[in-house]
């Protein structure tokens, strides 16, 4: 149907005046598509031509429906390259054209020549006779007239998608011409240049659908599965699709036909929601109707619980869970994802297995490895065998969802898992089994909204279900089973491993000698680690030793020193912690040398940290805990110097309000007790809130408070620190080493609470949320009372000093009858 020649030429002047486009069929070398002329499919189904946007004064080039009379753009060429429309309005200079060129490659030039776009085609032969045609499926493609074979395009506008899938166009790549097509979505309604948002298939062993948000990615389909994508729904009526997934080596893409030829749709990614929408033209109420929408919800967006979480729907939010025998890396920030309770994953003795985790999303597949010809049996031998194999699951499902086959390996981090009750499989998860199985409940939940670090600890904390673990034969162990306090969260490891992880506990490794026994350095799967190995003649029997397991179950803070796991087996208790490379406290701050590397900065931060340990422990763990043991050599530091308190043997629960209590064993360190403890056995928050003033003021003087004396007047600190602080001259009381750097009034306000903290009557010292707040703020404090002077009565000489790693001349008083 070409039209000749010269009418094209004389209607397309005329039509420009007019601002009427005219029609055409082909673009040729001698030939060319001018502004004012329109290329139409063969049965009027698109058109293409030169358009405007709104008030825009851009002129782009491109493709729409014909049919449709709301224009709706499916297809720009110069999208990010836009012609200025007001060359041609000004001029009325027709050279605004899209001409073909000998070698069959489109270029776009506007009025001075300049070219807005063009293609790259490379044509085989020399001799080709070019030729551009807009198909009846939209797709605008240069063919060699010689060629007979009429699908061989030099070029075709479907291998370089705007931001709408058409039926027929293929979105995916090829690996040998390197193509890789996907949508990307206009900037806005004015404005097609390339937005935020894209869709297309991944690359990478198992391909599938995703959606980007610039490089990151926001939502994955999950691989397909023979017959849909692994996380979309099983089709609940016959479809009004028919959707091609082709996976070979050669390439990989993706295609939407609908069943009836006749109806008109679209696919879009949408410019500002980041969604995929489909869309089908209602001839009834002629407007598009929209089908579908992907994601299905704005809920639980890529990997949003981190790695071995998994996201489920949960009132109308997302809420995050970690795996069955998994537990969350950090409370305060579920996006870290979750870590095995036990790391003795794939150890000497083989202990882990397989758990089957039914109704996923399952995971991510950038690091996977599937064969299609594979039982799930076969499978799971495959995943056995080597031991960074960490999930298997079957790779497809037949076409009424009956039946599975296939499979798929997983290495390493599982990443984006969805509880999908509708479109999930199962999933098995490599774990330590001999720490589950008798746990038929360890699911633990929390929401996750826009709540405080503070409440979503006590979430956590509210939410986790304990639980019993139970190994045979362990006499010690059946001791802690009947503790009161119920059950452990900690993962319990072999006496090998952790002898393993230290060099059987050689001298080399060992970091210090406390009271209750040696603590050492170990490394245990790449990560360092101290273990405190409780010496058999210890002070802390198994009572401490138990407090101290069930406490740090069941504490998270930032401020608190985190232990990994325990392990009893026959005479040997160990605790493992974190390893804290900068030692505790008392090893820089009394120490000449040391304590320069701790300038007025430094200080302050770690008073304040160990405030919020504190009052962490006093009020916002559900426990309520009273530490009773707080000491310099109890607070260890991390590599920034934060601060981390430990050592919660001697530590008690409060329950509910009860804040005080009263007992006929003393215990605690001299030089930190509050008087009415140390001389009547009663205890509460507040004699804690005592040990952390005395605790302040040897932070900022880098003087012990014990064995003290200052001049003449042998004062203890407390009132050498009252003296200054009356007399305004706290330079005599912070720490030589400090003398340059600190802040006069900084000074004086922390000197002023470390007083109000060691107050003699308990009611008069405030609590560590008044502690807190003061250290923050700038509010008037209330005037301290001149402390008492408490007697230096040595209680008991029984040295059982308990120190993670240094030994110091401290003493940890244990079993003292009060008067
Ligand atoms: C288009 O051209 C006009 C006149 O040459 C100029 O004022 C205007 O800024 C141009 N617009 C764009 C978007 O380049
Ligand atoms: C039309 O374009 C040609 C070059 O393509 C240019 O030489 C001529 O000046 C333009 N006409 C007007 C009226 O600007
Ligand atoms: C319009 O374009 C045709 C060819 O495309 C050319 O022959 C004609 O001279 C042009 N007219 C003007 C006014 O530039
Ligand atoms: C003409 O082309 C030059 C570059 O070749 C460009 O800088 C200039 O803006 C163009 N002028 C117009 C009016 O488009
Ligand atoms: C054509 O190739 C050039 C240079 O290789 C490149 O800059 C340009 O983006 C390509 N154009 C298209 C439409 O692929
Ligand atoms: C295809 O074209 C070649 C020449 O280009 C010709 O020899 C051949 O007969 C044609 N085949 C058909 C089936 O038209
Ligand atoms: C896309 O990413 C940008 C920057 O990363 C972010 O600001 C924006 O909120 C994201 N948009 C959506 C819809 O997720
Ligand atoms: C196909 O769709 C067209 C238009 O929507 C409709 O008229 C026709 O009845 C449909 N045919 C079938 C077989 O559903
Ligand atoms: C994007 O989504 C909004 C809300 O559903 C809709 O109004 C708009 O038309 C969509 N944009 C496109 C390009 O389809
Ligand atoms: C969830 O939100 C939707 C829309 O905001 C609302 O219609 C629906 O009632 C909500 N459902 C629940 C359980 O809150
Ligand atoms: C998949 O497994 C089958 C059966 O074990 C084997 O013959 C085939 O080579 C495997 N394919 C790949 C890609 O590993
Ligand atoms: C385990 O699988 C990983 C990832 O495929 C591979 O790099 C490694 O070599 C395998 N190890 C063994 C022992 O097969």
């Amino acid at each position: 149907m070409a039209i000749p020649l010269p009418f094209i030429v004389v209607a397309s002047l005329v039509l420009l005046s007019s601002k009427v486009s005219s029609e055409t069929n082909t673009i040729t070398q001698f030939q060319p598509l001018t502004y004012g002329t329109n290329l139409v499919s063969e049965e009027g189904t698109f058109e293409l031509g030169f358009f405007r946007l709104g008030t825009s004064s851009n002129l782009y080039l491109g493709i729409w429906f014909k049919k449709i009379p709301q224009k709706t753009i499916v297809w720009v060429a110069n999208r990010n390259n836009p012609i200025n429309n007001t060359i041609i309005n000004s001029n009325s200079n027709n050279s605004t054209e899209l001409t073909l060129t000998k070698e069959g490659n489109l270029v776009l030039l506007s009025s001075n020549n300049t070219v807005h776009w063009s293609t790259n085609a490379t044509a085989k032969s020399e001799s080709v006779k070019p030729v551009a045609r807009l198909l009846e499926t939209g797709n605008f493609v240069v063919r060699d007239e010689k060629d007979n074979n009429s699908e061989n395009y030099l070029w075709q506008s479907f291998d370089y998608p705007s931001d709408t899938l058409l039926p027929g166009m293929k979105l995916g790549w090829e690996v040998t011409t390197g193509l890789n097509r996907y949508l990307t979505s206009w900037n806005n309604w004015e404005d097609p240049s390339s937005g935020h948002f894209s869709y297309g298939v991944s690359r990478g062993n198992i391909p599938e659908m995703q959606l980007w948000n610039g490089s990151s990615v926001t939502y994955r389909s999950g691989p397909w599965s023979g017959f849909r994508f692994s996380a979309t729904p099983a089709l609940k009526r016959r479809s009004l699709m028919n959707i091609n997934f082709v996976d070979n080596p050669m390439e990989s893409y993706y295609q939407v036909f609908p069943r009836n030829r006749s109806m008109i749709l679209r696919t879009v990614v949408n410019q500002t929601m980041n969604a995929l929408q489909r869309f089908i033209w209602d001839e009834e109420t002629q407007n598009w109707k929209l089908d579908l929408v992907i994601p299905r919800d704005g809920f639980c967006g890529y990997n949003y619980c981190g790695s071995f979480g998994y996201c489920a729907v949960k009132d109308n939010s997302s809420a995050c869970e970690c795996l069955r025998g998994f537990e969350p890396k950090s409370a305060e920030k579920w996006s870290e994802g979750c870590v095995q309770r036990s790391e003795t994953r794939c150890r000497v003795k083989k202990k882990d297995g397989f758990v089957k985790v039914s109704n996923m999303k399952i995971p991510d597949t950038k690091t996977s490895w599937m064969n299609r010809s594979l039982t799930i049996e076969e499978c799971k031998a495959k995943c056995w065998e080597n031991c960074s194999c960490t999930a298997y699951a079957n790779s497809d499902i037949t076409e009424n969802g009956s039946g599975y086959s296939g499979c798929i390996l997983w290495f390493g981090d599982l990443l984006d898992l969805r509880f999908l009750p509708d479109a999930g499989q199962d999933l098995f998860v490599r774990m330590d089994i001999s720490k589950i199985e008798e746990n038929k409940d360890s699911s633990k939940k929390v929401v996750i909204g826009v709540t405080s670090i503070v409440s979503s600890i006590a979430a956590v904390l509210l939410i986790f279900t304990f639980f019993y673990r139970r190994r045979k034969g362990k006499d010690t162990k059946a001791k802690i089973n009947e503790s009161e306090e119920g059950d452990l969260e900690l993962p319990l490891f072999d006496f090998d491993t952790i002898a393993c992880a230290t060099s059987d506990f050689s001298d080399d490794n060992m970091l210090g000698q406390g009271g209750f026994g040696p603590v050492y350095k170990g490394t245990l799967d790449g990560k360092n680690i101290a273990v405190k190995r409780l010496s058999d003649t210890s002070a802390q029997g198994l009572k401490e030793f138990k407090n101290e397991v069930i406490f740090c179950s069941k504490l998270q803070h930032r401020n608190l020193v985190k232990v990994l796991g325990y392990c009893v087996e026959e005479q040997e208790k160990l605790l493992i912690y974190e390893y804290m490379p900068n030692k505790s406290l008392n090893f820089f701050l009394f120490d000449d040398s040391q304590s320069k590397l701790l300038d007025w900065s430094a200080r302050l931060n770690i008073i304040s940290g160990i405030a919020r340990g504190l009052l962490y422990l006093h009020q916002d763990s559900r426990l309520r805990i009273i530490h009773r043991d707080l000491k310099s050599s109890n607070i260890l530091l991390d590599d920034d110097m934060n601060p981390k308190i430990s050592d919660f043997g001697l530590a008690k629960v409060g329950k509910g309000d009860q804040i005080e209590g009263n007992t006929r064993r003393v215990v605690g360190t001299y030089g930190y007790m509050a008087p009415e403890y140390a001389i009547g056995g009663v205890f509460s928050v507040k004699s804690d809130v005592y040990s952390f003033g005395v605790l302040l003021l040897e932070v900022l003087s880098g003087k012990k408070n014990k064995g003290f004396s200052y001049s003449i007047h042998s004062y203890n600190l407390i009132e050498h620190a009252w003296r200054c602080w009356k007399e305004c001259i706290p330079i005599e009381f912070i720490d030589t080493c400090l003398r340059d750097s600190y802040i006069l009034s900084e000074a004086l306000r922390c000197i002023h609470i470390g007083l109000l903290c060691v107050q003699h009557q308990p009611n008069d010292r405030p609590n560590m949320t008044t502690v807190v707040t003061m250290l923050t703020s700038e509010t008037t404090l209330p005037h301290p009372e001149k402390p008492v002077f408490l007697m230096q009565r040595v209680l008991v000489e029984e040295d059982v000093g308990q120190n993670m790693y240094c030994p110091t001349n401290e003493v940890t008083i244990s079993e003292v009858e009060p008067r």
